[in-house]
């Protein structure tokens, strides 16, 4: 076996701006770092870039072998630049562009002398399909190495043979499930399947890479290769085995997605065509494929919500220049049921001590068995050790009393749905904290200001509403009143996104912009029921249009006491428009909680599992008459058609939306957009109600309100935003280019 070489610098050249080279005794070390950027990207100067080495390395009969590797801390590559898939005018360019990809991955995998990938930190999209024609991989054990093909969460598939090498390296089952879900796989986990052939300490990685690269070189190490195991092997060696898999895939992908994606579904087939065809034919077929789901209406939609997520990362939600936020070490929480658990098992995650408070020791403990079940779940998926659980365990601490508040950066309140028990809770509490701390409201409903107004440091006040589950839903919804201080507002943002949480700033109002446009959506449902309209129908509907649960469903999964709750705050401050139906009023009056109780408009067993329609309900929603009583309808109803379903919910909801735009609510479409999609389940494909309004057509919107506002009188009445709009053919976003 050869030893390492001795790494003296031979040669050394600036080959492109995109990465460095260096000669290290025969095996050129190829150093990927883009300038200018915090991570690398699969883009045409890279490309270039590595076309010149890929030469060099061809005419330069001192190199025997080469390491790629990365300059940038903790990234190897972050996938594709998005912003070129901007560019994309028809279908041919991007498949121009995958063919480009292609070529020059396959001039890789057959250079003349050994490459070899040594791989830190994420290695992502285009990133992966580079490392996979190489002809070893080694990749760090470090929980930042994360190997992963997320091209499906842009409506895409893997356009630079991702799709046709990945299966053949791990097997189909594994491969299409990395192409279906586009998880991330750690470095264990990427050895387990083969993904990699070794993983080592970041320390010896260079190291490694170049004395396997020797290694190959003199042939004295042959990468073993088939890591899929034994099950991987048997249905994966066989062509009927394969046929069972691809089954499974699209009968586990339109479950899934209800047909509303079409790229995991052409990934299978691309896949399918790949490994009976052989790779040619295969690599053909995937970026012919790639460069129809380029321009699909779905990627264009979900390529949006990226550039709006990244845009809102930069936004601190107040104008520039925006004060420097407070470091938040240490949280208190007020009250430990279901949302206030739920902070505290986030908080703990990213090393906030939280003070959880109750009125009384059963509650502080149910809500810290909350947060541990959390954190267990976190454990048994091995996402966090032993040792980090314990650690997160002892940050949360529970409390009867105020004790410890005396230091606290930022007091999130998560008591009742009561205005009277809020300000009870505050105004002991404004008096322990230090003045710089910020106060927060989790409610759902209440305006900030009216919770401040009973307050003396009102400039500490907003609302930070978390979604539930909070461990799982991604959107912080972060309320300002016009006295909220600009530091406290920063502070919220940025303690949101420690959290990981996409975070939208909006302006005070009852029921803010979620509350009030899920609201006016559910409520439409309620009166459908009114009007003798079947709950699973109402469901069906909504799905069909691409909501992950039917209105109906969301009743009893948010828990109808609480929807009753924030149905009479809405109603009080709306009106008519804001009016829950009456069907949905006597269900909640009856004591029926949902899920949570065990018993809503839909069954459950005693897990929790939503079972089928509850016959009952239709008892308490006609008030014991079962001949639908047509009500709110201005003609009788006879029967109500998908498509009206789908525009009563939806188009409520979109014009609630529009208002809260006009009325200042929203400071942008972007954040109406990316809190409705990721806030209440919007559908990702259709970019969230503003994109909607835009791609339907505003003066489209506009006629079928019109129509609604014919029928029912004050609910559909059009925003006066939108009557402008489709008067003077405006857009909320631009047609062509970056949308945000
Ligand atoms: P919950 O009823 O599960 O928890 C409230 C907790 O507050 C209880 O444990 C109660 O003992 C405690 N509490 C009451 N008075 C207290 C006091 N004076 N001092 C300390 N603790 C006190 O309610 P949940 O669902 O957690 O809601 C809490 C807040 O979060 C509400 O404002 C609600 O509108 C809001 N919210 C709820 C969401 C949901 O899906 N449940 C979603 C978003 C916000």
């Amino acid at each position: 076996m050869t030893s390492t070489r001795p790494s003296s610098v031979v040669s050394h050249s600036e080959t492109a701006e995109a990465l460095r080279t260096e000669n290290r005794a025969g095996v050129l070390v190829v150093t990927l770092d883009q300038p200018g950027d915090a991570v690398n990207k699969v883009d045409r100067t890279l490309g270039t870039a590595l076309e010149r080495v890929i030469e060099q390395v061809d005419r330069d009969r001192s190199v025997y072998a080469v390491v790629i590797t990365s300059g940038k801390p903790d990234i190897f590559i972050a996938g594709a630049d998005i912003d070129q898939f901007l560019q994309f005018k028809v279908e041919q360019d991007a498949e121009n562009a995958s063919r480009f990809g292609q070529r020059l991955l396959n001039l890789l995998e057959r250079s003349r002398v050994p490459v070899v990938a040594a791989i830190h930190g994420a290695c992502l999209g285009g990133g992966l399909e580079l490392t996979l024609a190489c002809h070893y991989r080694i990749c760090t054990e470090h929980p930042k190495t994360v190997l992963a093909l997320p091209e499906v969460q842009l409506g895409l598939i893997p356009g630079i043979g991702g799709t046709q090498r990945l299966p053949r390296l791990i097997g189909v089952r594994n491969a299409l499930d990395m192409i279906l879900t586009g998880k991330n796989i750690r470095a264990k986990k990427a050895l387990q399947m083969g993904l990699v052939d070794e993983m080592v300490h970041p320390a010896i990685l260079l190291e490694i890479a170049t004395r396997r690269a020797t290694e190959l070189a003199d042939r004295s190490l042959k990468p073993k290769r088939g890591g899929r195991g034994l099950a991987g092997v048997a249905l994966d060696g066989n062509p009927l085995g394969r046929a069972v898999v691809y089954r499974k895939a699209r009968v586990g992908v339109l479950e899934k997605t209800h047909g509303h994606y079409p790229a995991p579904l052409a990934a299978i087939e691309v896949v399918k065509y790949g490994l009976s065809h052989g790779m040619e034919k295969g690599l053909n077929e995937e970026a012919r494929v790639f460069g129809r789901m380029a321009l699909t209406p779905e990627s264009r939609e979900l390529v949006f919500l990226f550039f709006a997520t990244t845009a809102l990362k930069k936004d601190m939600g107040v104008p520039e220049p925006a004060p420097t936020p407070k470091t938040v070490e240490k949280v208190a929480v007020l009250g430990a049921g279901f949302m206030g658990a739920g902070i505290t098992s986030v908080a703990v995650q990213h090393e906030t001590l939280v003070r959880l408070k109750d009125t009384d020791m059963a509650h502080v403990g149910k809500g810290l068995a909350a947060v541990r079940e959390v954190l267990k779940e976190r454990l048994d998926r091995k996402q966090i050790t032993r040792q980090q659980f314990e650690d997160m365990m002892v940050l949360a601490g529970g409390t009867t009393q105020y004790t410890g508040f005396g230091n606290v950066d930022l007091v999130i309140e998560a008591v009742f749905e009561d205005i009277a028990v809020k300000h009870n809770v505050l105004q002991v509490v404004e008096q322990l904290i230090p003045g710089d701390a910020v106060i927060a409201s989790n409610t759902s409903t209440i305006p900030i200001a009216a919770i401040a107004k009973g307050l003396q440091r009102r400039d500490r006040v907003l609302g930070m509403h978390f979604f539930s589950p909070v461990h799982k839903m991604p959107l912080l919804e972060v309320t300002v009143t016009p006295q909220t201080a600009r530091d406290a507002t920063v502070t919220a943002v940025s303690y949101g996104r420690k959290l990981g949480k996409t975070v939208i700033v909006v302006n005070d109002g009852p029921g803010f912009y979620t509350t009030r446009i899920l609201s006016a959506y559910m409520n439409e449902a309620g009166r459908m029921l009114d009007e003798g309209v079947q709950i699973d129908t109402l469901d069906e509907a909504l799905l069909g249009f691409g909501f992950p649960v039917g209105p109906i469903t969301l009743m009893d999964e948010v828990g109808l006491d609480v929807g009753g709750k924030v149905g009479a705050v809405m109603a009080e401050s709306f009106g008519k428009r804001m009016m829950p139906g009456e069907g949905v009023r006597r269900v909640v009056e009856s004591g029926r909680t949902g899920r949570k109780g065990r018993s809503g408009f839909y069954r459950y067993d005693e897990d929790g599992k939503k079972g089928g329609v509850d016959p009952t309900a239709y008892d308490l929603i006609h008030g014991g008459d079962r001949r639908a009583v047509p009500s709110g309808a201005l003609g009788p109803v006879v029967g109500i058609d998908t498509s009206e379903i789908v525009d009563r919910c939806v188009l409520a909801m979109v014009n609630e939306a529009i208002q809260c735009l006009e009325e200042g609510i929203l400071r942008s479409p972007r954040d109406g957009d990316v809190g409705a999609v990721f806030g209440l389940g919007f559908p990702p494909f259709r970019g969230g109600p503003f994109r909607y309004v835009d791609t339907t057509g505003a003066d489209e919107i506009l006629g079928r309100l019109d129509t609604l506002d014919g029928r029912f009188p004050e609910r559909f009445k059009p925003a006066a935003l939108l009557v402008e709009m489709a008067r003077s053919h405006k857009r909320f976003y631009p047609a062509e280019g970056r949308p945000v």
